[in-house]
This record gives C-alpha cells, sequence and structure tokens, in this order.
C-alpha cells in the first residue's frame, strides 16, 4: 500500500514573523507549536514517559479501560481524524475497537513521526485508508477525500493538547472542528483537570530536566533556523501554576540582562525577564461541558 503525505506546512516566513512579533511584545512570548521540531518531538516523547507526567499514563489508563465504550458512541464505519498525532500509541488502542473505520486521517505539524506512526499503522491495519496530512491543524488546509464515503467524521483530539489554547481560542477551536466534521459529527476530546500546583508544577518541571530541555529547544531551534544567537546556557527554564488563570505556564527566563539577534532584528532582556512559551490549561469539566455546548456540542 502507498502512503501519500499531504503538506500545507506552516512555510518558513511564517515562524520567523511569529516569533519577531512575540518576541516584540511588552511581555514576550513565543507560540508553543514550534517546539515539535524532530528534537522537541523526541524530547516530547521523553516527558511522556516522566513519572511527574501523570497526563499520558492517565489518559492511557482511561483508553485502555474505555475503548471499547468510546468507540461504540463514535459508530460503525467512521472516518477518523486524529489532529496532532504523534506517535500514534493512543490511536491503535482506539482503531482496535472500531467497528468498520473507512479512513484514518492524520494531521501533524511534524513531518517525521507524522510518516513514521502513517507507516506503522498501515503495516498494522492493512484493511485501513490511511491519509496524512502534515499541517498546522489550527490554520487552513484541504482534507483528502476517502475512497469509502463514511458515516461520520470524527475527531480524535487526546493528550489535553486543548489546554494548550485559551478558553476563547478553545471555543473557537470547537466550533471549527463542528464544521469539519458537519452535522452528526463527533469530537473524541482528552481533557486535564485542575489538581494540587505540586503534581502540576512538577509535571512540567520534572527532575530529570527533560522539560526544561524540550522548552530551551525552542531556543536552538530558532538559532539554526531562523539565524539567531540566542546563548541557551543563559536562560532558564520556569513552571507555574496560575491558579486564578487555570493555567501552568512555562517560561524561559533571562538570566542576566542581555541582547540577543533573531533574523536581523535585536532584543533586549532584563536580568529575570521571561519569554512565555506554553499555557497549559487545566479545566473544570462543568465549565468546559459549558464551553463545548455554547460551540455547539451535545455532551455524551
Ligand atoms: C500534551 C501538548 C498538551 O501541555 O501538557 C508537556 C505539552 N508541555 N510538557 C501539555 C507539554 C510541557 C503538553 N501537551
Amino acid at each position: 500500500m502507498s502512503l501519500r503525505v499531504r503538506r500545507a506546512v506552516p512555510p518558513l516566513e511564517s515562524f520567523r514573523e511569529e516569533v519577531l512579533r512575540g518576541l516584540g511584545r511588552p511581555r514576550k512570548e513565543l507560540p508553543c507549536k514550534y517546539f515539535y521540531d524532530a528534537t522537541g518531538s523526541a524530547l516530547f516523547d521523553q516527558i511522556c514517559e516522566l513519572p511527574e507526567y501523570y497526563l499520558t499514563r492517565v489518559e492511557l489508563g482511561i483508553l485502555r479501560n474505555h475503548a471499547a465504550e468510546m468507540a461504540e458512541l463514535l459508530g460503525r464505519r467512521c472516518l477518523l481524524i486524529e489532529y496532532g498525532s504523534g506517535s500514534g500509541v493512543k490511536t491503535r488502542l482506539l482503531l482496535d475497537r472500531l467497528v468498520d473505520a473507512t479512513a484514518y486521517l492524520p494531521i501533524d505539524i511534524s513531518p517525521g513521526p507524522l510518516l513514521a506512526s502513517a507507516r506503522a499503522l498501515a503495516v498494522a491495519y492493512p484493511g485501513l485508508e490511511i491519509l496524512p496530512v502534515c499541517a498546522d491543524y489550527t490554520g487552513e488546509y484541504p482534507l483528502p477525500r476517502p475512497r469509502t464515503k463514511p458515516a461520520r467524521r470524527a475527531v480524535f483530539f487526546p493528550g489535553s493538547t486543548i489546554g494548550n489554547f485559551t478558553p476563547r481560542e478553545a471555543e473557537r477551536f470547537l466550533k471549527h472542528v463542528g464544521q469539519v466534521c458537519g452535522r452528526g459529527g463527533a469530537l473524541l476530546v482528552g481533557v486535564d483537570v485542575a489538581k494540587g500546583s505540586q503534581i502540576l508544577e512538577r509535571a512540567y518541571d520534572d527532575s530529570q530536566g527533560v522539560t526544561a530541555r524540550f522548552n530551551l529547544n525552542l531556543l536552538d531551534r530558532i538559532n539554526r533556523e531562523l539565524g539567531a544567537d540566542f546563548d541557551l546556557a543563559s536562560f532558564r527554564h520556569r513552571a507555574v501554576y496560575e491558579r486564578t488563570l487555570g493555567r501552568v505556564e512555562m517560561h524561559l527566563v533571562s538570566k542576566r540582562a542581555q541582547q540577543v539577534r533573531v533574523a536581523g532584528c535585536h532584543f533586549s532582556f532584563r536580568g529575570g525577564e521571561a519569554i512565555l512559551t506554553e499555557c497549559s490549561y487545566k479545566w473544570d469539566l462543568a465549565e468546559f461541558e459549558q464551553l463545548a455546548h455554547g460551540a455547539g456540542w451535545r455532551v455524551r
């Protein structure tokens, strides 16, 4: 079986633009979607194995225990679309239970892991049409047409990645998914809920320093791809749970006053000044249900 990867990757110009815009803000920030180059994707896989990073373990447990029930709700002959498919471990738990799925359409920003997991799934599920798309799923891109007409489109969005959106962005995203799926469509989404700040801060600042390397790799990627001179030793990783905002924030903190050049532009940092690199919202389930209702979804 041949695998064709459709590409709608964000061009280098948009990476440069978003970086320059974020660093030009009074409160500096960088978009978290750019964590996932080859190095970042490998570091993320390592994060998922960390004892402190409970999210992956817990969600895999939920899927192992309830995949049959979930597949039942999604119904027969569905077209499964996955956003940010990564390595595809969770996908298998669902695919093993889905009855007569017509096709699997993984969308990921990272071409290497996307192709590797699509290949592995093609071997494991020989009858299943696999239609990988390399794209930023927050943007606009055409979806390939499956050979067989499905009974419904179902979007699989695990990992609490929806937590990387602000509540407003999450609402827009839920509406967008509603349009992608159409009437009778389904969304299976993993959402992390709020818990003690110590558990949360450890999950995002582990003792082996893997999350720190994951965060700092963003500066390294900017150095490599955009011609910048970030001195990685002059920045440190920080994770804080902002309870009033309902989110864990990851920062890169400048250890000293310094100047950095990025794609020909200069940026000054004060000692202790932070770049916000990621927000991970921890939802209250009732509030999330309300958000979903507001975006036109019925919750099952
Ligand atoms: C799985 C992408 C949602 O926010 O928990 C892990 C990314 N960042 N450790 C999350 C992440 C730091 C992760 N997502």
